[in-house]
């Protein structure tokens, strides 16, 4: 039986916003939801890890979404400094190769070593991005095959690396588990409760619908975050998984 405090542990809140303010306006609105905070390159690149650490001395667990993605070596030593920082969980492209992924993995090792008692965070690998359409995948980005086609070849990858799991859109979540197995975590943004905006989202599913394919987190930014009342959109959605479980 899930309870209100299981659904928001499992929701990403995506907190997209260019000031400090305007996330710690959003924080204050979700008081008391136990919901997972997520820190992109918006408002990381301004409020940078001090407002990490504000946010895991309130007991948030933190998801930090920089997608990382260069030489094995530079990925390296970005997940080391991310390591440090003390987050839950955070990401690198799958689309940098196996060695870049190992690379994160060593940076972890790097960091823990150095930090007695220390949690490993969770390691994900983005596949294809959930705006990204088959037309954009063949044409734009040259990969030819289906979208799920590509984010199978890309978990199987992120697996093999030693990594804990993926980024995925909700569609294929069913197909990531049955290859890469129940465990591996998934992570799926594209959620869209009904009759919300898509915005730039092209590959989506209700919250309710992604929990039942299997997914482990969801990601909701702007259904939440633009809300006229935020409270009562991650209310709404909880009440919606719970109705449905
Ligand atoms: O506002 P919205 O719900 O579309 O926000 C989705 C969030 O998930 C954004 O922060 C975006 O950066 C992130 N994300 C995504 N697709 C991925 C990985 C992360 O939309 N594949």
């Amino acid at each position: 039986m899930l309870t209100t405090k299981d659904v928001a542990g499992r929701i990403m809140v995506a907190l997209d916003f260019a000031s400090v303010d305007a996330a710690e306006k959003l924080i204050a609105e979700l008081k008391g939801i136990p919901c997972y905070m997520k820190v992109g390159m918006q408002l990381f690149y301004t409020a940078g890890p001090s407002f990490v650490a504000k946010l895991k001395e309130q007991g948030y667990h933190v998801f930090l979404d920089l997608k990382m993605h260069d030489i094995p070596n530079t990925v390296k030593g970005g997940a080391e400094s991310i390591t440090c920082l003390g987050v839950d969980m955070f990401n690198v492209h799958a689309a940098g190769g196996r060695a870049m992924m190992e690379g994160a993995l060593e940076g972890v090792d790097k960091a823990l070593t150095g930090i007695n008692g220390a949690k490993s965070p969770i390691v994900i690998g983005v596949t294809q991005l959930t705006s990204t359409s088959a037309e954009v995948l063949n044409q734009e980005i040259g990969i030819a095959g289906s979208v799920e086609d590509c984010v199978i070849r890309y978990a199987e990858l992120t697996k093999a690396a030693g990594l804990h799991g993926v980024v995925a859109s909700p569609l294929e979540v069913t197909a990531i588990k049955a290859a890469c197995g129940e465990s591996f975590i998934s992570v799926t943004p594209g959620i869209r409760p009904a009759g919300a905006a898509m915005g730039d989202q092209s590959r989506v599913m209700t919250p309710a619908e992604a929990f039942a394919q299997g997914t482990d987190y969801v990601v909701i930014g702007r259904p939440i975050t633009a809300a006229p009342s935020p409270r009562e959109a991650i209310e709404s959605i909880i009440d919606s998984v719970l109705v449905k479980a």
